[in-house]
């Protein structure tokens, strides 16, 4: 009797576990993954590297895709948003990057390997909310005139530019992390292994 007891009062726990594993799938699913990326739950599970087609993104869009259980963006940068990275730097904390995460490949003015395309981890560097990508430049919500666009977190109103990169007097210490990524055609990158020196 008394096991029978144990026994359902675990089950009873393992049934509230499901439930809220449950609920976190359903969180996850809503992120709006690339169309061509859908590893197998195996791979997923490992922390393999996803590969991502990026052929579709329009200029000004992002894209979020799920790597090793976090989220990785991936923005296809118009022309006038590279030129409001010269035009940002003197408000930045971090502008070379110097403190902040990112592979060597990207360790350049654009924070990526090619300009056109930046690769970010969406976890604010603060205390690991994710940002909001906000391109609109001008943005009254985030100063107006001042805002070039980039990514704000609501959580505690940190502010990024169009590489990832820290505005001064918010909360976040450094840039957004750069995952390591690579090419593997004009098309086709992936998130997790490091591009050839
Ligand atoms: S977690 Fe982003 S500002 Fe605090």
């Amino acid at each position: 009797m008394s096991n029978d007891g144990v026994n359902n009062s675990r089950r009873r726990v393992l049934t509230a576990m499901t439930s809220a594993v449950g609920a976190v799938g359903v969180v996850g699913a809503a992120v709006p993954f690339v169309g061509s990326w859908n590893p197998s739950a195996k791979a997923k599970a490992a922390g393999a590297p996803v590969e991502v087609n990026i052929s579709k993104l329009a200029p000004g869009e992002m894209v979020t895709i799920e790597w090793r259980g976090k989220p990785v963006y991936v923005v296809r940068r118009t022309a006038e948003a590279l030129a409001s990275l010269d035009e940002i730097e003197t408000r930045l904390r971090d502008p070379g990057s110097e403190k902040s995460v990112q592979p060597d490949y990207a360790k350049n003015e654009y924070r990526s390997i090619k300009k056109e395309f930046l690769v970010l981890l969406g976890l604010c560097t603060h205390l690991g909310c994710a940002p909001t990508y906000r391109p609109e430049v001008g943005a009254e919500d985030l100063g107006g005139a001042e805002w070039l666009g980039g990514f704000f977190c609501r959580c505690h109103g940190s502010k990024f530019d169009l590489a990832g990169r820290v505005l001064q007097g918010v909360p976040a210490p450094i840039n957004l992390e750069v995952p390591p990524y690579k090419y593997v055609s004009d098309d086709v990158l992936i998130i997790g292994l490091d591009q050839e020196a």
